[in-house]
């Protein structure tokens, strides 16, 4: 291990050997433990990292000026619908995406390293239950729908297949969600096709580029964004692993949208019709302050713009039809090749923007008290997974229906949307119509039987509870079996082997 001496002078190369400062004070231990962390920070690379934290933070906040003129929608060749197109087509799409899953060409890689501040949890988002009757996790949901996509693949062509599921974790989520996944015997997927690999982390930085200390033994770090992807597939070989496996598309999606379709066999076909190196899933955008990044082009290049860095009055534009200008929401489901991805760790990722994030950081003060800073007083850099599309040379987006792919779990049930309630009722709202289009009827309260809605009501609970497992439907078919002509009291739980009807008592 680096001796003290050793780490100070690297520190003092790096104008950072402050944070040695309550050496003097430390046990044994603690000073282990501190230089463990200290030691793997290049000095050079840190003075850099100190140096355009404290740069981009003395620049004016907010949209970077004349942004708004470098911007258009997208053209319409470059969105594919999902929704808009005719059966037919979809159906093409459907089967290509099948076929390469049957070839074992597509693998899912799950963005986990994130810290889930605004839902206030201190656990990782995917271990996250939202009150579905079956009390399932994020995780548990996702590793089923793998399953069944994998079980559909394999029955289309009368073969067997894996999709391999990668994650990317960070130092804070790694531990649990590995001892989790574990718990629960990685929910039936072979451990050997689960692969989690750890994002760096950067040290959070004061305003005049002073690398922050959370207690006497330890730096303030946090990970380096979603777009630390790029650098820790590098770290821990993971492209190599894929072409080991002979993955040759991947799925890369955020860890908290209920609905998310992993491996969505249309979007994947549609990408690879298309010949595309690189595609982005979206949704129309709800309101002008919805917090997602649109999918547009910045000097005729495809890009995402994000929420924190679009200015109200550009996100607000109409177009001539009284809809958004600005109407492509990213909904972080990424389609990468492999060939692509080999591209941006090896030649771009040194190009990707680092963006500023000023948050609240606890730090020791001068006299050794540990501080709780009532206003931002750090700076923590990040990179966006997003920003390597302006590298693609065929960039395709793919649009798809809200209603039926997209309800994140962002904030705590304080907030008014996007909280477990929503992301709940989405899914079982969901569900309930995939039941009423298989054919299935429902019981009220009192034992009459519910009339059938064309549409539910918008953010309120379906008016039965029907609970549909991803290992029976991944995406409302084969339900006819199950339910068709059946009428069902409320809540019903349909699972692996059967309908199962919970009884009151139960749930
Ligand atoms: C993200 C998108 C935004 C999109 C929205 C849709 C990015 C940068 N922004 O915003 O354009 O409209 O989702 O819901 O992609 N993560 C890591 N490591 C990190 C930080 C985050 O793996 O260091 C993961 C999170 O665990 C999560 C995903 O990245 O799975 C998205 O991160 P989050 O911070 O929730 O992004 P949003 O701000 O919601």
């Amino acid at each position: 291990m680096a001796s003290e001496r050793d780490v100070r002078a690297r520190l003092q190369r790096a104008g950072q050997e402050h944070l040695l400062r309550f050496w003097a004070e430390l046990a044994p231990g603690q000073r282990s433990a501190l230089l463990a962390e200290l030691a793997p920070l290049e000095p050079e690379a840190l003075r850099e990292h100190c140096r355009r934290a404290a740069a981009a933070c003395a620049r004016p906040h907010g949209p970077p000026p004349g942004l708004a003129a470098r911007l258009r929608p997208l053209p319409r060749e470059r969105v594919g619908s999902g929704s808009r197109c005719d059966p037919e087509t979809r159906r093409r799409w459907e089967e290509e995406g099948f076929r390469q899953i049957a070839l074992n060409k597509v693998a899912v890689l799950l963005l986990a390293g994130g810290q889930g501040t605004r839902l206030g949890v201190t656990y990782p988002k995917g271990m996250y239950r939202v009150g579905l009757p079956s009390q399932k996790t994020l995780y548990q949901l996702q590793a089923e729908r793998i399953r069944r996509v994998e079980q559909l693949a394999s029955e289309r062509h009368g073969t067997s297949c894996t999709v391999p599921w990668y994650i990317m974790t960070s130092e804070f989520t790694l531990g649990p969600t590995a001892a989790f996944f574990k718990e629960h015997n990685f929910f039936h997927l072979d451990p050997a096709n689960v692969v989690m690999f750890e994002q760096r982390m950067l040290p959070a930085v004061t305003f005049d580029g002073r690398a922050i200390l959370e207690r006497k033994d330890k730096v303030a770090m946090a990970p380096d964004g979603n777009g630390g992807l790029y650098c820790a597939l590098a770290d821990h070989q993971i492209l190599e692993d894929m072409e080991h496996r002979g993955v040759e598309f991947v799925h890369v999606y955020c860890v908290d949208n209920i609905l998310v379709r992993l491996a969505d066999p249309v979007f994947i076909g549609f990408c690879v019709l298309q010949g595309a190196d690189c595609g982005a899933k979206v949704v129309e955008k709800a309101y002008p302050e919805e917090p997602v990044g649109v999918v547009c082009q910045v000097d005729g290049v495809p890009q995402v713009v994000e929420y924190s860095e679009i200015s109200p009055e550009t996100a607000g534009l109409r177009a001539p039809d009284g809809g958004l200008l600005y109407c492509t929401a990213n909904i972080c489901n990424h389609f990468f090749t492999r060939g692509f991805l080999q591209r941006v760790t090896r030649e771009f990722e040194p190009l990707l923007e680092l963006h500023v994030a000023v948050k609240k950081v606890p730090y020791v003060d001068e006299e050794g008290n540990l501080v709780k800073p009532l206003k931002p007083n750090g700076i923590k850099m990040e990179k966006f997974v997003f920003d390597a599309l302006r590298f693609a040379e065929n960039f395709v987006a793919f649009e798809v229906l809200r209603e039926e792919e997209f309800s994140p779990l962002k904030n705590a049930d304080s907030a008014d949307r996007d909280n477990p309630s929503t992301a709940r009722r989405a899914l079982l709202a969901q569900h309930y119509q995939w039941a009423l289009q298989a054919g299935a009827r429902f019981l009220g309260a009192r034992g009459t039987q519910l009339p059938e809605l064309p549409c539910l009501p918008q953010n309120g609970d379906p008016p039965a509870i029907c609970e549909i497992s991803p290992l029976v439907s991944y995406s409302g078919e084969g339900l006819e079996v199950h339910l068709q002509g059946q009428v069902f009291p409320s809540p019903l739980i349909l699972d692996e082997d059967q309908a199962r009807v919970l009884r009151p008592q139960e749930s």
